[in-house]
């Protein structure tokens, strides 16, 4: 499978954007008694989105195959826990568990250090599966083979899709060739697989439509601003996140870049630059 590297630091830049954006209807779709299993979890965001939204569950398995992210998971969710009427207590190594007396509710939490790749077998043990600002980097052969493999009955939650858009308040010639250019390398072979990039969107729909699974896709995407250091900072570093790669591909004119690049900063920098990111919430019931 693909293998993506994130850092931690920015997993909590995006994590209060995430927070913003995510669609609350899976709130009807989520029991207190579900456990569920976060596959690609980083640092277990989408954990502390459902807490912080009062999306009940009864324990929460974070699947990532980088270390790193997961042992930050206990870290991070402590600090979450801090701002809010909530106890943490480590229970082991890899568990950890979170009491919010205010509801009467304890949710658990588990790591797990694993490759999705390797995931098939476990997908059938819990109700609830979530990918959450990962479906992009999938595969059609991952993407087919988990659909092929879920019994009925669960609900499949893929929230903060990239769904390939991106626009501005202040239009840019050089808008389109960039973002045209941008979901073409995301789309690149790496390891041997193909990461769909924006078309996992279609992907899932064909498949969900193929299995008769009823599926509804919602708006979540994020809105950037400049009106602050912070909104500033994450902007930033988003429109890195289209540079950098760019850079680095042979294919791109360099000068086009260069030139987009500097007049968005220059945007930022007035503090009047608007970037819409185009996400969707994909809510799948099998
Ligand atoms: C964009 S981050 C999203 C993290 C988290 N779901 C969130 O919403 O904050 C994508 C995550 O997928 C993980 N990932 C990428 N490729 C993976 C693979 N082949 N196996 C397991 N995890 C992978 C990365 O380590 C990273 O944590």
């Amino acid at each position: 499978m693909k293998k993506e590297y994130f850092t931690s630091t920015w997993l909590a830049l995006r994590e209060p954007y995430d927070f913003l954006s995510r669609n609350k209807n899976l709130k009807k779709l989520i029991r207190k008694s579900d456990c569920i299993l976060d596959i690609g979890s980083g640092t277990g965001g989408f954990g502390r989105w459902c807490i912080e939204n009062d999306i009940f569950f009864k324990t929460m398995m974070l699947l990532d195959h980088d270390q790193r992210l997961l042992n930050n998971s206990r870290i991070y969710t402590a600090k979450f826990c801090k701002s809010k009427k909530l106890v943490i207590e480590r229970i082991s190594k890899r568990k950890f568990k979170v009491e919010d007396p205010v509801h009467n509710l304890t949710y658990g939490f588990e790591t797990i250090n694993r490759d999705l790749g390797l995931t098939i077998d476990l997908i059938n043990n819990f109700d609830v599966l979530s990918m959450s600002a990962l479906i992009d980097l999938l595969s059609i052969k991952y993407l087919s083979n988990l659909f092929n493999i879920i019994n009925g009955n669960k609900v499949i939650a893929m929230t903060l899709c990239f769904n390939g858009k991106v626009s501005w308040n202040h239009k840019n010639i050089h808008d389109k060739y960039i973002v045209n250019e941008f979901n073409k390398d995301q789309q690149s072979i790496k390891e041997g697989e193909l990461a769909l990039g924006y078309k996992s969107i279609e992907k899932v729909k064909q498949l969900s439509k193929k299995k008769n699974f009823k599926i509804s896709i919602h708006d979540s995407s994020w809105k950037l601003l400049s009106n602050s250091h912070e909104n500033k900072k994450f902007h930033m570093k988003y429109l890195e996140t289209i540079y950098k790669p760019l850079k680095r591909n042979d294919q791109v004119d360099n000068e086009m870049l260069e030139k987009w690049f500097s007049s968005k900063i220059k945007l930022i920098d007035n503090n009047s630059l608007e970037t819409t990111v185009g996400h969707n919430d994909i809510i799948i019931q099998t």
